[in-house]
């Protein structure tokens, strides 16, 4: 097998860069001593200066490698380095990257010494440089320095498999083809060699093969070679995600080279009618993800990676991600395999296209680069091999596709624009529709923009449109929800659309340009902690299993404009939902259907706060309760300037019962209004096949108090440190959100953890998050927090460390 052993812990780092520090004699034992993924600076969670992290800087790191072993190549590793990265070993340049979303890496075997001390040093130039992209314009994002993602060394043969790419096909068939494409590094003279296939799933292995290759005595060669297999297998989709892990041997007479790739067994097909996976067409529903998070920007390991994945999947249902707008990290990848979660993988880039020149080789190196990273994912659904949202440029695209079909035959080419009639050299066109400003058009016709009929998917809408947060007045959230709603229905609803993708999931630190001044895109369905706004519930009403009710209102007329309540908007996926009012029944509501035809789980509306309590409780006929309940309603809703035909009858109701504008105002209060009686509380139960499966509350809260969640209780630090995160929420009686909540907490921690961010936070609309990490120790960590009116309340959480042996 060949050997990986990580580079991940005891770098030292300086914000700075000089050439002595590339002298081995130089010692650097004076700097910080840091582990990887690293930032080169921590950022505030708003208002900071972006230029801060913008700088050149140094890791240097010592490492030795085994006299032992002096007879195999040594291959170092870096999974991404933002943005320019040059690699020294011993003094000596060893080569360099342009481009922070993409892995490289480097054969240092001639340059190693064995059995004694080598010198990494690493020069990061973290500069927004025009000549490599994103840059040379401006951009909505933040694009963090530093070594931010792992660093490996690896220990391989003479001739190992530096690239393989396990393509299965004609998976719905009995006889299904596997095909490898493999690039072969032979150092030595030509040879026999044999290439030994096994398949495993489960633990098992189900089917190996073997076949004689004559590997010639170039460097490089391409082998391509495929096999058949007669058997039945589970195959890869959203709901069933299962995985085969193919190992592959590269044997000669005096060498092996193991590696273990992880995949599965499923068929795309793009067509003007959809998107099809196995055979199936499946509408794609989902959200553009930045890889932001606060404070340490993109230095996120491998758990806070896997867990964005989770909460598209579990907490927001969506069955589609795109990694706007570069290569995410390989732990998110792997886990939206293991979970059925389909992503959209682009290159870097945004709007602007650079000279003809290195900006353009190096676009075109950063498709081969993704490729060949992400060759193997199955959640890997489409390349996206444009600059996002820039011009038509053929020359540049005409290429990027070409690479793109050359390398990888099983999945389609896509390229993101906002532009219409836009010359189609990929596969799919996929577009950003911004149409939708609240009115009544919410998404524009297909064959408009393309003037064709394509295969077309939306990848992005709203965003920009209608920035909110989520301490922003309700009425702007409640809109925020509908616009994802609208635009997610009618997509789902209109045949010539496949798919579309929402911007986005979170939050995101952006450039003065962009955002709310403060350096916040205010864009997501959650905020920058993955922390919900009611429009994640437009989108977990549609896509989970579990039972979800989330009421998108306070519930209190005085947070509404003319203190008019209106209808309020409950994302459902239960049959109905039943509410009562201080314990009365009020009535049974559906999900709207005739409004939102489209969507699987429309909205329950509730646009009646009466039931039948005005005929019950009233002298009133059957038949007036009724008139009088909606013309309440109506003021309710809209307002007490009625409409001429309203008046009338209010009118014909004053004189029939001889009553008074005043005695109709108290019926408004007392049916309505709340004032004077007991506190109103709501209760809301959600049914399923006639059984209530979630219970809400919505009351006045008394008695405040916080709560701590962590994301998980155990911490695993073994090729690297790990993290978990910590929600912190003001909530009443019931557990929900206080959503105006905004009390100072301080977070104290303790033990063999370490807190990220500031120890000091205010709540944001009801809630924040804060992450801690894993510091070498294994053992208990504690978390307290304080605050003021609400005390301490703490929790702990447990670090094990695994002592990887492959670590230098
Ligand atoms: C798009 C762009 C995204 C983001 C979004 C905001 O034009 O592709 O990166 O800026 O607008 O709505």
């Amino acid at each position: 097998m060949a050997k990986k052993y990580s580079l991940n812990f005891d770098w030292q780092y300086t914000p700075e860069f000089r050439s002595e520090f590339l002298d081995v004699a130089y010692d650097e034992n004076h700097w910080e001593t840091v582990a990887i993924p690293h930032t080169n600076k921590e950022v505030a969670y708003n208002y900071f200066d972006e230029k801060s992290y913008q700088f050149e800087s140094c890791y240097k790191k010592r490492i030795t490698l085994p006299e032992k072993k002096k007879n195999k190549r040594w291959i170092l590793h870096f999974d991404g380095v933002m943005v320019w990265a040059k690699v020294y070993l011993n003094g000596e340049f060893i080569g360099e990257h342009k481009g922070g979303y993409t892995p490289f890496s480097f054969d240092i075997t001639e340059k190693a010494c064995y059995g004694e001390e080598n010198s990494l040093v690493v020069y990061v130039d973290s500069r927004e440089n025009p000549n490599i992209p994103p840059f040379g314009f401006v951009v909505d994002y933040l694009t963090y320095g530093g070594i931010y993602r792992e660093v490996w060394l690896e220990c391989v043969e003479d001739a190992y498999v530096e690239h393989c790419h396990i393509m299965t096909g004609k998976v719905l068939e009995a006889q299904k083809e596997i095909a490898l494409d493999m690039k072969i590094k032979n150092h030595q003279e030509a040879k026999e060699a044999t290439l030994k296939l096994g398949l495993q799933f489960q633990g098992k292995e189900i089917a190996s093969w073997s076949r004689e290759l004559k590997l010639t005595g170039a460097l490089n060669q391409q082998v391509k070679v495929d096999f058949l297999l007669e058997k039945e297998v589970q195959l890869w989709d959203i709901h069933s995600p299962n995985l085969y892990t193919f190992c592959v041997e590269l044997v000669t007479k005096d060498s092996c080279h193991q590696q273990n790739i992880v995949t599965g067994f499923r068929e795309i097909h793009y067509t003007v009618d959809g998107f099809f996976l196995n055979g199936k067409k499946v509408k794609l529903r989902g959200l553009n993800r930045h890889q932001s998070f606060p404070y340490i920007g993109y230095a996120m390991p491998e758990s806070g990676q896997k867990k964005d994945a989770d909460i598209l999947k579990y907490e927001l249902g969506v069955n589609v991600v795109r990694s706007s707008h570069y290569p995410p990290s390989d732990h998110f990848l792997n886990r939206c395999d293991e979970i059925g979660l389909l992503v959209f993988d682009e290159i870097p880039g945004w709007q602007h296209i650079g000279e003809k020149g290195e900006w353009w080789d190096i676009t075109k190196q950063h498709v081969r680069e993704m490729i060949y990273k992400d060759w193997n994912h199955p959640s890997v659904f489409i390349w996206g091999v444009r600059i996002n949202e820039s011009q038509d440029e053929d020359a540049l695209y005409s290429e990027t596709n070409a690479i793109a079909r050359e390398m990888d035959q099983t999945r389609p080419t896509g390229g993101v624009r906002c532009i219409g009639g836009s010359n189609l050299l990929e596969d799919v066109y996929t577009y950003n529709d911004f149409v939708h400003d609240g009115g009544r058009v919410i998404l524009d016709k297909p064959k408009k923009i393309a003037k064709k009929k394509v295969p077309y998917l939306v990848t992005e809408y709203n965003g920009h449109m209608f920035p909110t947060k989520k301490f922003d007045p309700q009425s702007r959230r409640v809109e925020h929800s509908l616009r994802h709603l609208r635009v997610m229905d009618t997509m789902m609803t209109e045949p010539d659309i496949s798919g579309a993708i929402g911007w986005c999931m979170a939050d995101y630190n952006t450039h003065q340009e962009f955002g709310s001044g403060d350096k916040i895109c205010y864009h997501g369905v959650l905020d920058m902690y993955r922390l919900p706004k009611y429009a994640a519930s437009a989108y977990s009403a549609e896509g989970l299993e579990t039972p979800v009710m989330n009421v998108a209102s306070t519930m209190d007329n005085g947070d509404m404009d003319k203190s008019i309540r209106g209808e309020v908007v409950v994302y459902t996926n239960c049959d109905s939902v039943k509410m009562y009012i201080n314990e009365t029944y009020i009535k049974e509501f559906y999900p709207r259907k005739d409004l939102y035809a489209g969507v699987k789980h429309p909205p329950v509306i509730i646009d009646d706060f009466i039931g039948n309590q005005i005929a019950d409780n009233e002298v009133f006929s059957t038949r007036d309760a009724k008139m009088i309940k909606t013309l309440l309603t109506k003021v309710d809703r809209d307002g007490e300037n009625l409409p001429i035909p309203d008046m009338l009858k209010m009118g014909w109701l004053f004189l029939k019962y001889k009553m008074n504008v005043q005695n109709a105002s108290d019926l408004y209060t007392k049916y309505f209004g709340g004032w004077g009686s007991a506190a109103t509380q709501y209760r809301f139960e959600g049914y399923k096949d006639g059984q209530c499966v979630i219970t809400k509350h919505k009351s006045q809260v008394f008695s405040p108090s916080l709560s701590l969640e962590m994301d998980g209780k155990t911490l695993l630090e073994e090729n690297t440190y790990d993290t978990v995160r910590g929600v912190i929420r003001l909530v009443d009686e019931w557990g929900e959100t206080c959503e105006y909540g905004q009390s100072a907490v301080t977070i104290e921690v303790d033990g063999c953890i370490q807190l990220i961010g500031p120890k000091q936070v205010s709540l944001i609309g009801g809630s924040i998050a804060f992450w801690v990490k894993t510091i070498g120790q294994a053992g208990e960590g504690k978390i307290t927090l304080r605050s003021e009116r609400f005390g301490s309340i703490s929790q702990t959480v447990f670090v094990h460390k695994k002592e990887a042996e492959e670590r230098m």
